[in-house]
């Protein structure tokens, strides 16, 4: 049987280039309670991301528990199901009724267009997802955010990195929580941070994920324990050394999967938008009926080449047993979701993924519906001009 390859490969610099780091933790004796690497983290990402203020916490469910706890929201909060069931989870855990709302069938991200029906006098806030990285349609959202009362908060742990023409999409909203998630484009093992657009409330995300301190003495808040400590603070100050070469290397996946997949009938790609600045931190694909096989017949025929694809989103949030007996859980309100959950594939992707590999993975695609390109010519010499569907 041929080595595994799985969805994703956490990206590790080489083990030396760690020593150092820990050798400071060492001598400091400083391990945790916001320390120098939590302070330098926090600037750094500040100044990669092009955000203003940023606090790290423990991981990004957390990060969206305190983010929902600083803006004091209740009542029900407008989603999508079509996300990891840490975005709604996040809800329930505050006492939240979550409401779910429809997506955009070819963004996959929450279909602004059906919000407003989905709003009740105890409506509080939205909490989109950029989902795969996909920037949700955040003008639409705020206007409707603006018009209602209404906070946003957006989930953006898929959206590291991720740009749009006015800068980073980590702005938009009242609050955006990203994930460092050992999966994640940009990882500390388990991590996450909130970004706040103003110094008052990045203070407030402060006292909470510290149990509400605000001196020795002093607590204002029932706070939890949030902070993240300084071996993974300081893990990603290695890290972020090396992400721009780690984004360029998945580029390069993205675009040979594009590339050997772009005649395969029946398999859709979704298409990045197009002035945002992608981190190709998944590559979903959605399995058409023309397709020879069932999406699950293909997730199990890559499995028994040892290939582990995901089925995210499947099944829908809405479709968990806390969930699914809420009647904005119901299929019916879900339509879009429902095909999606049924239909999306996503195909491994990380930087150390090998041409050979990616050849691996789309002959089996291919092989059940062959496309038309030339196996003979190398995925990189492909032609850019017929890169993308
Ligand atoms: C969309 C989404 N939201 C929230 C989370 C939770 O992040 P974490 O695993 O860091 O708690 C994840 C992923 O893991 C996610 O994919």
């Amino acid at each position: 049987m041929a080595e595994p390859i799985y969805v994703a490969k956490p990206y590790l610099p080489p083990l030396e280039e760690f020593f150092p780091y820990l050798e400071k933790i060492w001598e400091s004796k400083i391990l945790t309670n916001g320390g120098p690497f939590h302070q330098q983290l926090e600037q750094a990402l500040c100044e990669y991301l092009g955000v203003q203020h940023l606090s790290l916490c423990t991981s990004g469910t957390l990060g969206l528990v305190t983010a929902l706890q600083a803006l004091g929201i209740q009542g029900e909060v407008i989603t999508t199901p079509y996300s990891f069931v840490a975005s709604a989870h996040s809800l329930l855990w505050n006492g939240i009724q979550p409401i779910f709302v429809d997506i955009d069938p070819d963004t996959l991200n929450l279909d602004p267009k059906k919000i407003e029906a989905a709003i009740t006098p105890r409506t509080t806030a939205i909490l989109p997802v950029h989902c795969y990285g996909n920037r949700c349609d955040v003008e639409s959202i705020r206007k409707i955010g603006e018009k209602h009362g209404l906070k946003i908060i957006y989930d953006s742990a898929h959206a590291f990195g991720v740009r749009d023409e006015g800068g980073s999409i980590l702005r938009h909203g009242d609050l955006s929580v990203l994930s460092f998630h050992a999966t994640k484009v940009f990882h500390t093992f388990e991590g996450g941070a909130i970004v706040s657009p103003d110094a008052a409330t990045k203070e407030h995300i402060d006292h909470l994920k510290n149990f509400g301190f605000v001196n020795e003495t002093t607590v204002v808040k029932p706070g939890i324990n949030g902070k993240m400590s300084e071996i993974n603070a300081a893990f990603g100050m290695l890290q972020l050394q090396h992400i721009d070469a780690a984004l360029a290397q998945r580029k390069e996946v993205d675009a040979m999967y594009r590339r050997a997949m772009r005649g395969t009938t029946g398999i859709r790609i979704l298409a990045g938008s197009a002035e945002s600045e992608n981190n190709y931190s998944y590559f979903p694909i959605l399995v058409e009926e023309e397709y020879p096989l069932s999406r699950d017949a293909l997730y199990q025929a890559l499995k028994e080449q040892n290939i582990h694809a995901r089925r995210y989103f499947y099944p829908l949030i809405a479709d968990f047993p806390m969930y699914r007996h809420m009647p904005s859980a119901s299929p019916d309100n879900l339509p879009f979701a429902t095909i999606a959950a049924r239909k999306a594939l996503c195909l491994p992707i990380y930087s150390a993924l090998t041409e050979d590999e990616i050849e691996r993975i789309v002959n089996i695609v291919n092989g059940v519906w062959p496309c038309n390109r030339n196996p003979s010519v190398p995925l990189k010499s492909v032609a850019p001009s017929c890169e993308i569907q």
